[in-house]
């Protein structure tokens, strides 16, 4: 692969076989400096301009932890480029600065943190036994991601929301709309893509309305009860919040559950390692899963001045694209990076972000849910595979799974 072959925002790109994938990244991370590169090829995105793209692990490290030169208050994402309607309901804190930033995440960042999932964990694992029990009773085969992935990520975040089930079709179709906008599953016209956002933008934040009405103890209360010195949140801070959490929590845990199956029936011996001693290697196991899955590829920055890094002047206003998904493949940082080992040891990996404010606020949840999901398939189905290739989600941003077929 040489440089002119890479096009990283042409989403045919990430539609290539993995090593030729993995090959391309390798020749940009060995680049003297940063490359330059439209902005991908999603719906969203206004034509024409730039950014680059990150791909070493230093730089990414480097980049998260100086938000106040690379900043998430142009857009984490490119959405919000569409036009300000777009910020009712996609301009959540993901997509803000501190200070105002870390006073939004203050509301919920409880519910998030280990004590408090632990607390949980008895639903996560009811929830778990359950889809299980579904999956056993339905015979030797399925779709794994309808089935079983897509299922215990959305049942919780749900459950956490105050969302009844009667709602999680929607949720699901929502996420899917606004995350996966690049596959014509999702929006088989480009030029509806707008309007098809926004729609499902709307969709949520008439749910957030119905909720709020109904109170609880949940987070959906949480938000509408909080108030940051002496203000309610707007309904644009409640719905873009509720939005953001719905859609973080859901589709990005869901492909990390596909994505682990499909390594584990690719790497029988590393499954015969996992099962040797299951409680014991089930959290390298998840970290070496989330690591080479990458379920959210990249994030966007936005340069707030002059900075020099790693030898390139980069200039107030520019933006960069860090991409995790080549930061954990880094053969600096990662022995052997395309090995899936669970006994790996080298790291941090960034599947969660950088080490920032930003870092993934469900990375806690997340780590749970999948290390139960796990550990209950693989107690009572041992042997669950994949069986030939994933169905993959055409994409330059989430590596996702469509459909994957199982047996056991
Ligand atoms: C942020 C990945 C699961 C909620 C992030 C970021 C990444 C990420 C890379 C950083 C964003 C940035 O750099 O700008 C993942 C992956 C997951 C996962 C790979 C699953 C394997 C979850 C779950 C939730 C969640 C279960 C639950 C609600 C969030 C939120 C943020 C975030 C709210 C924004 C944090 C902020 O801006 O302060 N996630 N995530 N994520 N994640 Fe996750």
């Amino acid at each position: 692969v040489s440089l002119a072959d890479i096009d990283l925002s042409d989403i045919s790109f990430w539609e290539r076989p993995m090593a030729e994938r993995e090959a391309a990244f390798a020749v940009l991370r060995a680049q003297p400096g940063p490359v330059l590169f439209t902005e991908p090829e999603i719906p969203f995105a206004p034509p024409g301009t730039g950014y680059y793209a990150l791909v070493r692990h230093a730089d990414i490290i480097e980049a998260s932890r100086h938000p106040d030169v690379f900043s998430s208050g142009r857009g984490a994402t490119s959405i919000q480029d569409l036009g300000p309607e777009f910020g009712e309901y996609f301009g959540s804190m993901i997509n803000m600065d501190d200070p105002r930033h870390a006073r939004l995440r203050r509301i919920v960042s409880r519910a998030f943190t280990p004590k408090m999932i632990k607390q949980f964990e008895v639903d996560v694992e009811a929830a778990a036994v359950r889809i299980v029990d579904e999956l056993i009773a339905k015979g030797p085969g399925c779709d794994f991601v309808t089935e079983v992935a897509a299922k215990l990520p959305l049942k919780i975040i749900c459950d956490m929301m105050g969302i009844g089930p009667e709602h999680y079709q929607a949720v699901f179709d929502a996420t899917s709309v606004i995350l996966s906008g690049g596959d014509p599953e999702f929006i088989a016209d480009v030029s509806r893509a707008a309007e098809l956002l926004l729609g499902a933008g709307q969709g949520l934040q008439d749910l957030v309305v119905s909720l709020a009405a109904e109170g609880g103890d949940n987070l959906t209360t949480a938000l509408t009860s909080a108030n940051i010195d002496g203000e309610k949140l707007t309904m644009q801070e409640l719905g873009s919040f509720f939005i953001l959490l719905v859609v973080a929590g859901n589709e990005t845990t869901r492909n990390a559950i596909s994505h682990g199956l499909h390594l584990f029936s690719e790497n029988p011996g590393q499954r015969a390692l996992l099962l040797e001693d299951l409680d014991g290697r089930l959290p390298g196991a998840v970290e070496e899963v989330v690591r080479l899955a990458s379920p959210v590829a990249w994030m966007r920055r936005s340069l707030t001045r002059d900075h020099e890094m790693n030898g390139h002047r980069y200039r107030e206003g520019e933006k960069v694209l860090l991409y995790y998904w080549a930061a954990n493949r880094d053969e600096s940082v990662f022995t052997d990076p395309h090995r899936f080992d669970i006994r790996r040891t080298e790291g941090p990996h960034v599947g969660f972000g950088g080490p920032g404010p930003h870092f993934c606020l469900g990375a806690h949840l997340a780590r749970r849910e999948i290390t139960v999901m796990f550990r209950e398939l693989f107690t009572r189905l041992p042997d669950i595979r994949s069986v030939g290739e994933p169905d993959r989600l055409r994409s330059s941003f989430i590596n996702g799974i469509k459909r994957v077929r199982c047996t056991f």
